[in-house]
């Protein structure tokens, strides 16, 4: 059984103590939940002050972005020594944004997945379809490029988590329907099948998000492929967050 992980993505969002004052509210609403994986993605200023925030919780932390190389002449960037270094075990690579605002393309993120497997950092792999390319039908060839270019060169040894977000409904409060994100996420997990083996495949969480919120939550996450949430917007308030985590003891 895959155990469900919840994940916030912050975005660029909180000074370290607007960061501070949000973790400590979520730690206290979600100390009691021991079934599903917790995980929060801060932006980077606030990692190292709300890692000694989450030592002995059991919310894990998480970066945004990394760059693939250890270190060297490469400003304003990020390497995933550095992440180590300020407790991330996770990595969100390939997000949308970072793919249309900051131009990141397959190779990129290929390079950056690989290089965060091989230092112990567990990627989470971004994927997900434009309006246009889905009004277009392209959807599931776009989805299949993103997850082989961004996987190859991995093995059904390394750990790595894939998110759906399709693109049209990051922060607009359009929804996937849960039937419309099941298809992709079943689609996602043959594609991992075939690649790396069904027993892998089996094994791989595959979240979703966009637009998540307490009210949805459940409807997706009680999708058989659906394997947890990448949420942005309800991140940022520890009350839904929480409740996002906590989905079905809500009802
Ligand atoms: P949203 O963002 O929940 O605000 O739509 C999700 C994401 O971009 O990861």
């Amino acid at each position: 059984m895959r155990r469900l992980l919840i994940a916030g993505n912050w975005k660029m969002h909180k000074t370290v103590e607007g960061a501070l004052s949000l973790i400590r509210e979520l730690k206290r609403l979600v100390s009691d939940v021991n079934h599903r994986d917790i995980l929060v993605c801060p932006p980077f200023t606030a990692l190292y002050a709300v890692r000694a925030e989450l030592k002995g919780s059991n919310i894990s932390l998480g970066a945004q972005n990394m760059f693939y190389e250890e270190e060297g002449a490469f400003t304003g960037e990020i390497s995933p020594l550095m992440l180590r270094d300020v407790g991330c075990s996770y990595v969100i690579l390939g997000h949308s944004e970072r793919r249309h605002i900051f131009g990141e393309t397959d190779e990129l993120i290929n390079k950056k997945v690989l290089s965060a497997v091989n230092h112990g950092l567990i990627p989470i792999l971004c994927v997900g379809e434009t309006l246009q390319e889905r009004e277009d039908g392209k959807t599931k060839e776009v989805i299949e490029r993103q997850v082989r270019e961004g996987l190859k060169g991995l093995s059904e040894t390394s750990e790595f988590v894939i998110a759906y977000e399709p693109v049209w409904a990051i922060g607009t409060g359009r929804t996937a329907t849960p039937e419309l994100a099941e298809e992709v996420h079943s689609f996602i997990r043959e594609l991992l099948s075939e690649m790396f083996g069904a027993k892998k495949a089996e094994s791989v969480r595959i979240l979703y998000g966009g637009s998540v919120k307490p009210e949805n939550a459940a409807g997706l996450l009680s999708q058989p492929n659906i394997d947890g949430s990448l949420v942005g917007g309800a991140s940022l308030k520890a009350d839904s967050f929480a409740k996002i985590v906590k989905f079905d003891a809500e009802g």
